[in-house]
């Protein structure tokens, strides 16, 4: 059976609660549920195909608060490692807040694939914007999410959802 990565950051928040959410709906699969403080770089290669998410918080974006991001952390070792991730699907969520950053709408999303494309990544499960209501996002890519983008604040009535939807559309 395929082995499939599922890790995420931060803990004790809406990200962990939709990283549970995501692992019940694959509940038949052969699924490893990690929190990314937890991972070294080369037990990426370990797995067939990965699902990776985190939220948008610093004063904008993740620029702004480098030192306390786990994910920046693990992105810093990947690139010491030079874990080379060509042939390996990744599939990225994020938690924003459309009503209080419509401007900066779930934008470390793009953080997290600009990182991972530098180690050949290559990326499935864009997801349409249609249904959010934001000014600008760095995850939007030929009018689309370049993943799934979850709004437990503003919209969390849609977040299961969203998850079936893009599950369903990644087939991992
Ligand atoms: C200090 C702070 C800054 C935030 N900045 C953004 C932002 O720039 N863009 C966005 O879409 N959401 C932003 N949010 C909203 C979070 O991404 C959202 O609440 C998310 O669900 C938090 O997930 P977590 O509890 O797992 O960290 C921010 C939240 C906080 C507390």
């Amino acid at each position: 059976m395929r082995k499939i990565g599922l890790l995420y950051w931060p803990k004790g928040g809406s990200v962990e609660r939709s990283a549970e959410k995501i692992q019940g709906q694959l509940k038949d699969k052969n699924v490893v549920f990690k929190c990314i403080d937890e991972v070294q770089p080369n037990e990426l290669l370990e797995f067939d195909s990965i699902i990776m998410g985190g939220s948008t918080v610093g004063a904008d974006h993740w620029g702004n608060n480098e030192n306390q991001n786990e994910w920046t952390f693990f992105f810093s070792e990947l690139k010491k490692a030079e874990t080379n991730l060509e042939g390996k699907e990744i599939a990225l969520f994020g938690l924003g807040n459309q009503m209080l950053y419509p401007d900066h709408f779930a934008d470390d999303i793009a953080v997290m694939r600009n990182e991972l494309a530098k180690a050949n990544a290559t990326f499935v499960g864009n997801w349409p914007t249609e249904g959010y209501d934001f000014n600008h996002s760095d995850a939007v890519e030929n009018d689309q999410f370049i993943g799934l983008v979850l709004d437990e604040d503003a919209q969390p009535e849609l977040t299961d959802e969203r998850i079936s939807g893009w599950l369903k559309q990644i087939n991992f």
